[in-house]
């Protein structure tokens, strides 16, 4: 097979222009050794202080988990006696000079504490939850959104979030799929990448970046039934092709940390796991940085039912690997007598603790603990106006326009009066997610202040509520309660709604319905927002529903009846600037799902890249495949789906030969044309197929994609290349290589609309 010649300028002016080029695998100096530094102070410490290294406290005002742990004053005379190694959920200047201070002042030896912090989306300027941002397609954004994030946080004095969270997440029943890339391991792989990157820098005692973590190791988004905290029971070929391949490629690019998870796989949970942490991730991988529990997952031991007390947790949680205690104070209370009694080896405590310390030195935390601890920089750079405008921008690239008949969007000019209505239209907290860090409450734009912001002066705009849906929900101690029963005010909505020419709805989820501890059974508009929006279309069917969440959502009713639908997530400080801009045609929405969203609950897990089973659909009238009986099969909305207000054409895949051998490469070559009337970007999406394997695999598997710009009736020439790497997995060998064969190659611009074509790979 062949291609047309391209001009060689054309094809690297192209490359250079792609937003979302394969994150390149770069050895960060995160991975730095200060082994002889860190031989030495071990050589000075006591038992008793190596242990402290390895306890982390919170400072108790803050509790993101159940509280087991010592009092303020106590956990201050412990930091005194160099007995901690780390806080977590101590910010400002103030509080983390003051915390510091007592290590350094007061402590033997002056070992600097680490300050960590769930800086997941942000530190007080809100980008838009990781699900919603995965949305944009933009590495390069991902990046710059992590690098300001570890600007304005270590601005804060805080150096080290836990983040990225990598877990694959297939399930929206799960609260936190909100915090995760979605369902592909591909995607997944190279958002965690960058977003180590733009965290790490390139040097981690630069003051404006911070140590990264790679959280849950592993399984944690495989949890049955999406039911928060529960069990995972998958096997080793899922674990190895579909939950790892992140968290590989963190450890083999200099994360500092790794977080365990709450979850048991196969009735070992993370916490105790030795297969996990110690044979796959030290020394499979070489990861040189150290591995935090998470919040009270070694106390948790014990309710898991496999260790008989906190001194059996500790034990078993140290032995498997795991360096750093968040908060259990299992470590702090048994790690020393289980050393004296031999239970644990003082060489284990060696080795947890020189990884701690190994990365204190590589944060040059030893040279100046007080790095963080700069108040005019604080004032200058938390909230400052640059990362407002970043915030925007990144709103922009997450937003998914999922539907749109007959263009009712972008808003005509000429519209005279529109009608806003829904309970989260003039929500100013909402859009700010979960995982909120240090966001002041309300301080987002809502989509009311949007528009009023970029409205021309002649449309007249009418808000109403609608509906009340929800109160409370804001941390783990306060139950959300649903509003079931009072629809007073609908009518009144429905009122506004009948003498305007143009309905905009806003509806959705509470922040607090997704994220940690929130798994819903029922992915439906909660509350009476199903009424409201029935009632509303019955009065006028022009209506452009905006929606708000954390993980896909069930709109079936919403998606046959309503004319357009704006996924907006959960979309940060700037969230109502972004959708105003949108819905008014001053950005092209570009985003594209990065999971699938279903018809109904029941349907969940539903991913693109399952399987073929023994029994894929054959023939329309059968019964007896893998399907349910009572729901149309496949998904409401595809893995990659997301339309432009302009249009795109692809031409056939062309491919330079149609077989290669190990160390050579397939191009694939594709046209892609703006057939539209304005400019756009396109998410092109490149899956391969295995037919026959060792192991089943399947039906298509992301492998690579580029985000491109083209004007109107532009075309641009695409080239992928496919190397063995692009084939490998992990066999029936049990090791990750490639098998010979015949492969099918998909392009297009998501997941149920490609183009194939098909290449051989040959051993011989
Ligand atoms: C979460 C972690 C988080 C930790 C510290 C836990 O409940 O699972 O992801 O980093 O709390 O706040």
């Amino acid at each position: 097979m062949t291609f047309p010649k391209l001009h060689l300028v054309h094809i690297l002016l192209l490359i250079l222009s792609f937003s979302t080029m394969k994150v390149k695998s770069q050895n960060n100096k995160a991975s730095k050794n200060h082994k002889h530094q860190v031989d030495s102070l071990l050589n000075k410490m006591t038992l008793k202080e190596k242990v402290g290294q390895m306890v982390q406290y919170s400072g108790g005002w803050d509790l993101t988990g159940p509280a087991k742990s010592k009092n303020n004053k106590l956990k201050k005379e412990q930091i005194s006696n160099g007995l901690v190694g780390s806080m977590l959920n101590v910010t400002s200047v103030e509080q983390v000079r003051e915390a510091q201070k007592l290590a350094i002042k007061k402590s033997r030896l002056k070992i600097p504490m680490l300050f960590g912090y769930d800086v997941i989306h942000g530190y007080q300027t809100m980008f838009p939850v990781p699900l919603a941002e995965a949305a944009s397609w933009n590495l390069e954004l991902m990046k710059k959104t992590a690098e300001a994030s570890a600007e304005e946080a270590t601005a804060a004095g805080i150096n080290w979030t836990f983040a990225p969270m990598v877990d694959i997440s297939q399930d929206a029943r799960w609260g936190r799929i909100m915090e995760s890339a979605g369902e592909d391991p591909y995607l997944n792989t190279q958002v965690a990448l960058a977003k180590m990157n733009g965290y790490q820098g390139d040097d981690l005692s630069d003051p404006q970046t911070m140590a990264a973590t790679a959280k849950h190791f592993a399984g944690y988004g495989f949890i049955i039934g999406g039911r928060e905290y529960n069990s995972v029971n998958i096997g080793e070929f899922e674990l190895h092709n579909t939950i790892l391949p992140p968290f590989k490629a963190l450890a083999i690019n200099g994360v500092a940390t790794f977080m365990n998870s709450f979850s048991d796989m196969d009735g070992i949970p993370a916490t105790a796991s030795h297969r996990l942490q110690t044979e796959i991730l030290k020394e499979k991988w070489g990861f040189n940085g150290f591995i935090v529990s998470d919040w009270d997952s070694i106390g948790e031991l014990e309710e898991h039912g496999v260790a008989e007390n906190s001194a059996d947790a500790a034990r078993i949680a140290v032995n498997a690997g795991n360096d750093m205690d968040m908060q259990s104070n299992a470590y702090a209370e048994h790690l020393v007598k289980l050393v004296q009694d031999g239970k644990v080896s003082e060489k284990r405590i060696n080795d947890a603790v020189s990884r701690i310390l190994n990365q204190k030195f590589q944060l040059g935390l030893f040279d100046d603990p007080y790095k963080y601890c700069d108040t005019t920089r604080e004032q200058e750079v938390v909230y400052s106006k640059k990362l407002q405008k970043l915030a925007y921008e990144a709103a922009l690239e997450s937003i998914v326009l999922l539907k749109n008949d007959d263009q009712i969007l972008p808003i005509a000019n000429e519209k005279k009066s529109i009608a806003l209505i829904g309970p989260l239209a003039d929500d100013k907290n909402t859009p700010l997610g979960n995982w909120r860090g240090r966001a002041k409450k309300n301080s987002a734009v809502s989509v009311l202040e949007g528009l009023k912001n970029k409205l021309p002066k002649t449309t007249e705009l009418t808000y109403h509520k609608g509906v009340d849906f929800i109160k409370g929900g804001e941390s783990f101690m306060t139950p959300l309660q649903i509003n079931q029963k009072d629809d007073s005010k609908i009518q009144e909505a429905v009122e506004i709604a009948k003498n305007n020419d143009q309905v905009i709805l806003v509806v959705g989820e509470s922040a607090f319905q997704s994220g940690e501890g929130r798994s819903q059974a029922d992915i439906s508009l909660p509350g009476l927002q199903k009424q409201l929006v029935k009632s509303v279309y019955q009065a006028n069917p022009n209506i452009i529903m905006v929606l708000m969440n954390g993980r896909p959502m069930d709109i079936s009713w919403s998606a046959d009846h309503i004319p357009a639908i704006l996924e907006t997530w959960h979309l940060g400080s700037q969230a109502g600037n972004a959708i105003a801009d949108v819905l008014l045609g001053n950005y092209n929405p570009s985003g594209k799902l990065p999971v699938t969203f279903p018809r109904n609950s029941a349907q969940e897990p539903l991913y693109y890249n399952h399987k073929n089973t023994g029994r894929p659909k054959a023939n329309a009238n059968e019964v007896i495949y893998s399907h349910y009986n009572d729901v149309k099969d496949g998904p409401l909305f595809p893995f990659g789906f997301g339309l432009s207000y302009t249009s795109f054409e692809y031409g056939d895949i062309s491919l330079n030969k149609d077989s290669f051998f190990k160390g050579g490469e397939i191009i694939a070559e594709i046209n892609i044309t703006n057939t539209g009337k304005r400019k756009g970007e396109e998410v092109v999406q490149l899956y391969i197929r295995d037919l026959v394997a060792s192991i089943t695999r399947p039906v298509k598997e992301l492998k690579d994609f580029k985000k491109i710009k083209l004007n109107a009736g532009e075309t641009k020439t695409l080239q992928f290349s496919i190397t063995e790497k692009d084939i490998e997995f992990y066999t029936i060998n049990r090791k990750w290589e490639s098998e010979p064969g015949e492969f099918k190659l998909m392009i297009g611009g998501h997941s149920k609309d490609l183009k194939t074509a098909s290449f051989n790979f040959t051993t011989d």
